[in-house]
């Protein structure tokens, strides 16, 4: 499996994977604010956001989006991870979570954030075991039982 970071060309990739695991969001991507184009361009377009695609045979298996220094104080957040349903369980979110942490550190950035909501536990216990912790609950943020829930990894030199 190869990691990279996305450009331009992989808008219609990337959207073609968000479409297949948007279900599984919540509220779903297509319905947020600018959709899943909207979300995409403004990610591919930033210059500090990108995102970091896995591939297995040159098809992509998974999708890391990643803003590098939100507000400008040296806290990144990733907006967006998902891996093919086929391909779970293969430690890609794993690698994907990995390389962007690699990168921030060179870049001297000090943490990750990361918000998941409280019926995804899936993902709240994946977080847990890439070393983040929560931060905040933010209860029925996202709708009556459905909780925001905010993690964080440190990753600067003392940590
Ligand atoms: C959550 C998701 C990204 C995990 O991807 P993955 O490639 O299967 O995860 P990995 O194989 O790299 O697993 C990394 C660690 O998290 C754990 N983990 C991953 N998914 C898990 C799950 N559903 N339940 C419990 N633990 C899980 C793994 O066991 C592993 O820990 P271990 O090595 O100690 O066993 C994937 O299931 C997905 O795309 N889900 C739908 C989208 C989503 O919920 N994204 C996150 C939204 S914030």
């Amino acid at each position: 499996m190869e990691i990279r970071e996305a450009d331009a060309s992989d808008f219609g990739e990337i959207r073609r994977f968000m479409e297949l695991v948007d279900h599984e969001f919540f509220p779903p991507l297509s319905a947020r604010s600018g959709g899943i184009p909207g979300r995409i361009s403004s990610c591919l377009a930033g210059t500090d956001s990108n995102y970091l695609i896995a591939e297995l045979n040159g098809t992509m298996v998974g999708a890391l989006g990643y803003l590098e220094n939100r507000n400008g104080i040296g806290e990144a957040y990733t907006s967006f991870l998902a891996v093919s349903p086929n391909h779970r369980g293969q430690d890609i979110a794993r690698k994907l979570d990995a390389v962007l942490t690699q990168k921030l550190q060179d870049a001297g950035i000090s943490s990750i954030n990361v918000t998941t909501w409280s019926t995804n536990p899936g993902a709240y216990e994946m977080y847990r075991k890439l070393g983040y912790s929560c931060t905040q609950t933010l209860k029925d943020h996202r709708d009556v039982g459905v909780d925001t829930i905010i993690f964080r990894k440190n990753i600067g030199p003392g940590d």
